[in-house]
């Protein structure tokens, strides 16, 4: 049995987990710093780095206890060092560092968005121990990996989870950030993906009418910032704020959500059914907070089983930002041979 120890402090989680044997997750302490940030919109850096430093020796306490081990018991120790908020990245690699010299045990540094295209391959310690099989098969390779996030919205060509080829990423705004943009639109909060989808849920999807950005006929880029501007325009009117969502009916909310995330939806499923085409995969395997979308898994489920190949969707708990993809991929990467040394750098952009 070798258990790691990840840590996870990208952006606004404060997080720490322990994955046993690369898949089974003996504990995903999270810390959320919503109330935090709530009032101001958005993630400030210095307040989340803040709240980082006070709260993680409690969330790794915490994180070991459930699991029921202490430093003896960790085979290594594996941070998510790019790509994130400086500031943030900083206190997590710090303290990895320290606890692995501590403890003489090995450190890895973890890509925070590759690590979402490992969620799918987690399962939680209760459910290995209660049903027989419920380990599913690791996902058959080469996979064509999707990761829909707050920070990122790219399609991966992934050859083994240590080896990842880039085949094409958003040139202006990402899903989740989208979702978060429209939220704000309709005055629903933050962070405003769940609220979207749960308000898409009494919306009529063709009520609307918003254009859909496949940059030419081969690109397997994504733009999302014409979409938001046309849901804004829509809702505000055009040449200046008009009026505001508080002017539309709660049904055009609704309509206005619900046709916003179809075509989410529908962009999606044109990517990833292109990059099919040019990488032929054995899987298809995807992460980011944006995959907690009920609507979104449909539609990428149907994808796959079009295609023929097993989806690897995260189970919920998985989606959004945590630590036990942060150690079950950087158990990965260990046994693959990958080591850092105690100069181990926190990189913003990856
Ligand atoms: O992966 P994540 O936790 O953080 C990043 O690495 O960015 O993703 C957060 C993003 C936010 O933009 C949030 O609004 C979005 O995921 N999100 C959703 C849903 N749940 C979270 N978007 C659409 N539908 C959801 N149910
Ligand atoms: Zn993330």
């Amino acid at each position: 049995m070798s258990c790691v120890l990840g840590i996870e402090t990208t952006c606004d989680e404060t997080a720490c987990a322990v994955v046993e044997d690369r898949r089974i997750v003996r504990s995903n302490v999270i810390g959320t710093q919503i109330d935090l940030h709530q009032k101001y919109g958005g993630v400030v850096p210095e307040i989340a780095a803040r709240a980082h430093i006070e709260w993680l020796n409690d969330i790794m306490a915490q994180a070991m206890k459930v699991a029921g081990v202490s430093g003896k018991d960790i085979s290594g120790v594996a941070v998510a060092n790019c790509p994130g908020l400086v500031g943030c990245l900083l206190v997590g690699v710090s303290a990895a560092k320290a606890l692995a010299f501590a403890w003489d045990k090995p450190l890895v540094g973890v890509n925070h968005v590759h690590a979402h295209l490992y969620a799918g391959c987690l399962v939680p310690a209760e459910r290995v121990g209660q049903e027989a099989g419920v380990l599913p098969e690791s996902p058959p390779l080469p996979a064509l990996g999707l990761v829909i996030s707050g920070g990122h919205t790219t399609l991966y060509d992934v050859q083994a989870f240590h080896c990842l080829h880039r085949l094409g990423s958003t040139i202006d705004d990402a899903v989740g950030e989208a979702f978060d943009k429209v939220a704000a639109i309709l005055q629903l909060g933050y962070p405003g993906g769940p609220l979207v989808e749960n308000l898409a849920r009494s919306g009529r999807a063709d009520a609307v009418k918003f254009p859909l950005s496949l940059l030419g006929k081969q690109s397997l880029d994504f733009s999302f910032s014409g979409l938001k501007t046309a849901v804004l325009y829509h809702v505000n009117g055009q040449g200046g704020a008009q009026r505001t969502s508080a002017d539309i009916t709660p049904q055009q909310r609704a309509d206005t959500a619900a046709a916003f995330q179809r075509v989410v939806a529908e962009v999606l499923e044109i990517k990833v059914r292109r990059a099919m085409d040019a990488v032929n995969p054995r899987s298809l395997i995807v992460g980011g907070g944006v995959s907690a979308n009920g609507a979104i898994r449909n539609c990428l489920q149907r994808v796959a089983d079009t295609a023929k190949i097993p989806l690897y969707l995260p189970p919920m708990a998985y989606c959004t930002d945590n630590a036990a993809m942060i150690a079950g991929l950087g158990a990965q990467l260990l046994e693959a041979g990958h080591c850092a040394d105690l100069d181990l750098s926190a990189i913003a952009t990856a």
